[in-house]
């Protein structure tokens, strides 16, 4: 049932280009430049008079909201939100009857995101879910849903569905923009094409899970790790550094690499690995000066970087190289190492990688 795997975890690592794949399956147009996807009841009526987007989420999905935020406003130029489900709930949340409120939950089950849609619904707001599991508690109680077809997610730190959260939104996003004549025809094509060499370009990334477990073979007994990454590198960071803790049970932090100055270089030291989500785009030079002023203070650095880019041998001690693609779909390939970094270190140290202490697949209860 593992697939000649140890964990069901390693194998839905492995699955992610299979199920991106099916995400996008009959969804997309690359000669028109469109995306279909009729069962999220967003027509385009509706697709245009939306005035912002509102998106909640918890854990992980929170961390694709993120990603989703950025889509939205860049090729949809929709103004957008992204909040936790767990805050929304117990403030006292504005919505109005133009918002679209996206919640995003792999089992469509999340106590919080649920509370935060009927706040949502409330209000007055347009749902959609995007879910993994059909006809869940979300997608039931949403005007729409648009479903990840990642399969079945048994290991508790989830990888598949996260990517296919990716995918989904931002399909969502090209969709949002066609309709709004925000995002042209051309743009939309090459966002979408990048799309569909996505699931090649992660089986590239993943058949270099040896070089990934020389490098966790070195974080193993770190105490704590500092992730750092900007724009679409940021959920990023945050979605590495949850997967670290959560399985290895080690500290680690995601961090936004602006916010550096403002308090976490104080940490920065030999003793600390920082792992940077650093391919070429359009955050690099940034990015850049940033490991510069790690390196100055003796950091080790793990980068995430693309095949290439010769500036970053001087700068890490380790690099896990990604093929070149687009801006937009970077996030469905820097993530790939990171997931395989905590898996291996968590294997490593012998934890029950499928089972992590404390944590239950989908959380009922607040
Ligand atoms: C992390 C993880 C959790 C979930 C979170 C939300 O690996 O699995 O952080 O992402 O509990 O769950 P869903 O997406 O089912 O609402």
């Amino acid at each position: 049932e593992r697939g000649g795997y140890k964990h069901f975890m390693r194998k839905e690592i492995h699955e992610q280009p299979e199920v991106v794949e099916a995400t996008l399956r009959g969804r997309i147009d690359l000669a028109e430049g469109d995306v279909y996807a009729a069962e999220m009841g967003v027509t385009p009526e509706v697709a245009q008079s939306i005035r912002r987007v509102y998106f909640v989420a918890c854990g992980t999905s929170h961390h694709a909201a993120i990603a989703g935020r950025y889509w939205m406003e860049q090729l949809a130029k929709v103004p957008s939100v992204v909040e936790l489900a767990s805050e929304v709930r117990y403030r006292e949340p504005l919505f109005y009857p133009d918002d679209l409120v996206i919640a995003v939950s792999q089992s469509g089950e999340t106590a919080d995101t649920l509370a935060a849609v009927k706040a949502a619904k409330a209000g007055g707001a347009r749902i959609l879910a995007v879910a993994n599991v059909l006809d869940s508690a979300i997608p039931r109680m949403a005007d729409g849903a648009l479903y990840t077809h990642a399969g079945p997610e048994i290991g508790v730190a989830s990888t598949k569905c996260f990517t296919t959260q990716l995918a989904a939104l931002l399909l969502l996003a090209v969709y949002m923009g066609r309709r709004r004549s925000t995002l042209p025809q051309e743009r939309a094509q090459k966002v979408l094409q990048a799309l569909w060499e996505i699931p090649s370009h992660q089986r590239e990334v993943l058949g270099d899970a040896d070089y990934v477990h020389a490098i966790a073979k070195k974080l193993v007994h770190a105490k704590d790790v500092l992730f750092l990454g900007r724009g679409l590198g940021f959920p990023i960071a945050l979605e590495g550094a949850l997967k670290l803790k959560e399985i290895s049970y080690a500290h680690a932090e995601g961090y936004a690499a602006g916010e550096m100055k403002h308090g976490p270089i104080a940490l920065i030291d030999e003793q600390l690995p920082v792992v940077a989500v650093c391919p070429r785009d359009a955050q690099y030079e940034k990015m850049h000066s940033n490991l510069q002023e790690v390196r100055a203070r003796e950091g080790q650095v793990i980068a995430i970087a693309t095949k290439g880019d010769e500036a970053m041998l001087e700068l890490a001690q380790h690099i896990v190289w990604i093929p070149k693609a687009p801006d937009e779909v970077m996030p469905l390939l820097t993530v790939l190492p990171l997931q395989l970094i905590a898996y291996f270190v968590a294997n490593l140290k012998g934890n029950d990688v499928d089972q992590p202490r404390n944590l239950a697949k989908t959380v009922t209860v607040e």
